[in-house]
């Protein structure tokens, strides 16, 4: 909570509590007109849910001149929710009135007219259409991660993202370990070859789930499904997408490519209920890179197993465990060495920083592509998964299966109906066409 809105928080306050010494990175923000020549940054949130709401305070504490003035949910008592909590955490950069708080599929359109950038928090299902009309309103943007769901969405954004760049805007993505100077101390040492040739990967997501939801009584098929997005594939992509991702995404920056193909295996084994809509509980998916080297990446979501989430890469001089239980970083071999942490580095907040700094002051900022490309390798995964099939980056990149609905309304329907017993389709390895 910044308390004093007249002190902007600087980076440097946040990374005194980790090991990392961050003289290089540390930027108070200055008070620079930013690019539109107005001082102040104004900010929709569109999506203002757990982590809408985290962001919007996370770019208020950046600086003073750092506004939130409109707001966009399809949900109206979530919208009021959030605007409480965030107007007792900024009394003084919180300004959204009744005419700035729009509800409805169109609400994004109306909150962007209102700001200067805008954080895109929705499910991920959306996030192509709310960044193609932020561009398309000369709006920067910060889009939570994952970026889309699907390879057509993937396309959207990145052909978005160009058009961002010849209008001058700046795009942030929520990869927040990209932000987080353990992250970054370890990456370039391994990109500077402290262990050596990479030749293998691991990454994990092992760990819980939020809750399945149940249907309210007279509640559509499209508001509940809405409602319980984390468990339609249209909506979230799956674990492997909407929460793997980070995992990958790091790797992905590890070795600054992407795999060039996939096959893996996945299933549900303890989500059987009609609340659990059609994502796996599990997935195991083998990454090939263009230099022959492999990721084994695994994401399991099932209370009462094995817990990681951390990253880890073997080559032929030496490996290294990155954000271990543990808090530490860690490099063996001729170039060994080690960084523990106090706390966990705080990326949700180091990430607004440069984004902030860049609109204030005009820099090139844009992690649209990243973004899209660890979201695509993350489908990739998926598309292998449910297909259960060898999986090319170039067929799954050119998919055309589309998962959104052709139509946005609450009585429309969804893309994926129940069955006559209220249970929704599963993907079915060998069977199931997942591109
Ligand atoms: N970077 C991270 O570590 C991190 C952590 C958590 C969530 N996320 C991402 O943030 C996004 C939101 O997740 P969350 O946990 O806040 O979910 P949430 O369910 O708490 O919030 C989503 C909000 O979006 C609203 N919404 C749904 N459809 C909408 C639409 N078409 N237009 C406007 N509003 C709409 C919902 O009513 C809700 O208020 C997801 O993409 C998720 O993957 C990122």
């Amino acid at each position: 909570m910044n308390s004093h809105p007249e002190l902007p928080v600087s980076r440097r306050d946040f990374l005194k509590t980790s090991a990392v010494a961050g003289g290089a990175l540390a930027l108070p923000i200055e008070r620079a007109a930013h690019a539109a020549g107005k001082g102040q940054l104004r900010v929709a949130l569109i999506g203002c849910g757990g982590r809408g709401s985290g962001a919007a305070n996370q770019m208020l504490n950046v600086s003073s001149d750092v506004r939130l003035v409109a707001m966009a949910d399809v949900d109206e008592a979530r919208l009021g929710t959030s605007l409480k909590n965030l107007e007792a955490q900024h009394a003084h950069q919180v300004s959204v009135p009744k005419e700035r708080q729009f509800v409805g599929f169109d609400a994004y359109k109306q909150a962007l007219r209102e700001a200067d950038i805008a954080i895109c928090a929705t499910p991920p299902g959306f996030r192509p259409i709310h960044f193609e009309e932020a561009v398309r309103q000369g709006k920067h943007a910060f889009l939570e991660k994952p970026v889309a769901v699907d390879a057509p969405g993937v396309r959207r954004v990145l052909a978005a993202a160009e058009e961002a760049k010849r209008k001058n805007l700046k795009v942030g993505v929520g990869l927040q370990r990209r932000h987080q100077p353990g992250y970054i101390e370890t990456v370039k040492r391994l990109q500077d070859g402290a262990v050596g040739q990479i030749t293998s990967m691991r990454c994990y997501w092992l760990g819980n789930a939020r809750e399945g939801l149940e249907r309210l009584p007279g509640e559509s098929e499209m508001r509940y499904q809405i409602r319980n997005w984390y468990y339609f594939t249209w909506l979230s992509g799956d674990h492997i997408v909407e929460q793997h991702i980070h995992n990958i995404d790091v790797i992905n920056w590890i070795k600054g490519g992407y795999p060039v193909r996939a096959q893996g295996m996945g299933g549900r084994q303890v989500r059987n209920l009609k609340i659990h809509g059609q994502i796996f509980d599990h997935h195991f998916v083998e990454f090939e890179y263009a230099d022959g080297s492999r990721l084994f990446s695994q994401c399991r979501q099932n209370r009462g197993t094995h817990t990681s989430i951390s990253e880890h890469v073997t080559g032929t001089k030496g490996s290294a465990d990155l954000n271990d239980p543990q808090k530490r970083f860690s490099i063996t071999g001729p170039n060994e060495w080690s960084l523990r942490l106090k706390e966990r580095e705080d990326g949700h907040q180091l990430e607004h920083f440069p984004l902030v700094d860049a609109i204030l002051n005009n820099k090139p900022y844009n992690e649209a592509e990243q973004g899209s490309k660890s979201t695509m390798t993350a489908i990739m995964g998926r598309m292998a998964t449910y297909s259960g099939k060898l999986v090319e980056w170039d067929e799954a990149f050119n998919s055309k299966l589309d998962l959104l609905p052709k139509v946005f309304a609450w009585d429309a329907p969804p893309p994926v109906l129940p069955d006559a017993s209220g249970f929704y389709p599963v993907a079915m390895p060998g069977r199931t066409v997942a591109l």
